[in-house]
């Protein structure tokens, strides 16, 4: 096809996670919502719903133990908190990652140390991560970045050798596999967010998972300011904040969750569908996923070669944006390490705690130890994604890919 042709087409308004166009929430969560406020009770040590959301997710995942709390970041915290590291040790996790995933290290009194990713997937690896353990690592925090899963045989053979809880940070893949078991239930903790642009929403909102009775009281007592409901003389056992889902909240997440599996095919089919339209198209790499791996697509991810389209992603994001299709070259512009927060240390007053308590090594940031963080940045191109997409949008998307490279090839806009 010529760009000419492509160029007749009428532009496609996309279906987006951020308003009703691209979301699923209809008759169900206003049925559960309107039973909250009939019952009157909207907190959840008195109501019935966020206790049936935990139970039907601990189901689904197939899993002893879930525990609802206020958002994704309140679910790391609280996972944390739970292995509850001594002040100035280490936690190993990404520099490409959502803030709310490392901010609750530096909460805790650890410090976050970042190990670098495999460019293809943006995650972590066995090896990168074996590169920073140190005597003083606690723990380590794998993210399923865009809802393809890390490699979780060789981290979790690590964590096992090490003797390390391995949190699974599952915001952007629920029920995303490997051998066909759910992430969030192959490490030691699993968190996931209900924020507004998940695979499932109630606004804001997160879930904790684990396979040990022991963590799980330790996160359910931290969402709960510690206190021991239910125990016979319960007190305030230790530090720990409110970070409780609200019974609207509960509601919502509950009729979401009965959703969530069409979603996600959907959202499979339609990736599927691109990338075989995308397929041979120079200097485009689109997802890499193992034959291990189910790839839940919270995002699709466009790898972009300079030498081949000009001007490489961020180009070619420019000319998509004048297409009117929403799109992110980097992903995030830059790795978490600089940050104003990490940069500066800026934490408590003019403490820098805890960071004064890191190995200096540990906190240089030195970039070539972050080749792949910074290769993976430079290439990807992230595009939105949604189970409302149809045919129509994933082909129209295509052309308008393939017009913006043949555009750059040519020598530009
Ligand atoms: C990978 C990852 N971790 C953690 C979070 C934090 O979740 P929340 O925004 O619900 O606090 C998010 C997203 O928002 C995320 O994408």
């Amino acid at each position: 096809m010529t760009p000419t042709a492509i160029l007749d087409r009428t532009p496609v308004t996309l279906p987006s996670d951020q308003d009703a166009t691209g979301r699923s929430l209809g008759q169900e969560e206003l049925q559960l919502l309107a039973e909250v406020l009939a019952s009157g009770r909207l907190t959840s040590t008195r109501g019935r719903f966020v206790n049936l959301l935990e139970q039907r997710f601990a189901a689904l995942l197939e899993i002893p133990h879930a525990i609802a709390c206020s958002s994704g970041t309140a679910a790391i915290h609280a996972a944390i908190a739970a292995i509850n590291p001594e002040p100035g040790d280490e936690i190993v996790t990404s520099p490409i990652t959502d803030m709310g995933a490392i901010t609750p290290i530096l909460y805790q009194g650890a410090i976050p140390v970042f190990a670098d990713v495999n460019p293809d997937s943006c995650n972590l690896t066995a090896e990168t991560i074996e590169r920073v353990l140190s005597p003083r690592t606690q723990g380590i925090i794998v993210t399923h970045l865009f809802g393809n899963p890390s490699e979780m045989d060789d981290i979790c053979a690590l964590a096992k050798q090490k003797r390390l809880p391995l949190i699974e940070d599952c915001s952007q893949a629920y029920l995303a596999a490997v051998n066909d078991k759910p992430v969030g239930s192959l490490g030691t903790i699993g968190c996931f967010s209900l924020q507004q642009g998940k695979h499932i929403t109630c606004g804001e909102g997160g879930l904790v998972v684990t396979h040990d009775p022991h963590l799980a009281r330790r996160v359910r007592l931290f969402v709960n300011k510690a206190w021991g409901y239910g125990d016979p003389q319960p007190d305030h056992y230790f530090l720990a904040l409110n970070y409780r889902m609200s019974e609207l909240q509960g509601a919502v997440a509950l009729a979401q969750l009965t959703k969530l599996e069409n979603g996600i095919a959907s959202r499979i089919r339609m990736a599927e569908r691109l990338t075989t339209r995308l397929a041979g198209l120079p200097g485009i790499k689109t997802p890499h996923i193992s034959f291990k791996h189910r790839h839940v697509y919270w995002r699709y991810t466009l790898r972009i070669d300079p030498d081949v389209i000009p001007g490489g992603a961020v180009a070619l994001g420019k000319i998509l944006s004048s297409f009117g299709i929403a799109n992110a070259p980097r992903y995030i512009q830059k790795p978490a390490f600089h940050c104003e927060v990490i940069r500066n240390q800026a934490t408590f007053g003019k403490s820098r705690w805890p960071f004064t308590m890191a190995r200096p090594e540990a906190v240089r940031y030195d970039p070539e130890n972050y080749a792949g963080v910074f290769k993976a940045l430079s290439e990807i191109l992230v595009l939105p994604w949604n189970e409302r997409y149809r045919e129509q949008d994933v082909d129209y998307l295509a052309e308008k890919i393939q017009e913006a490279v043949l555009t750059l090839q040519a020598g530009g806009v």
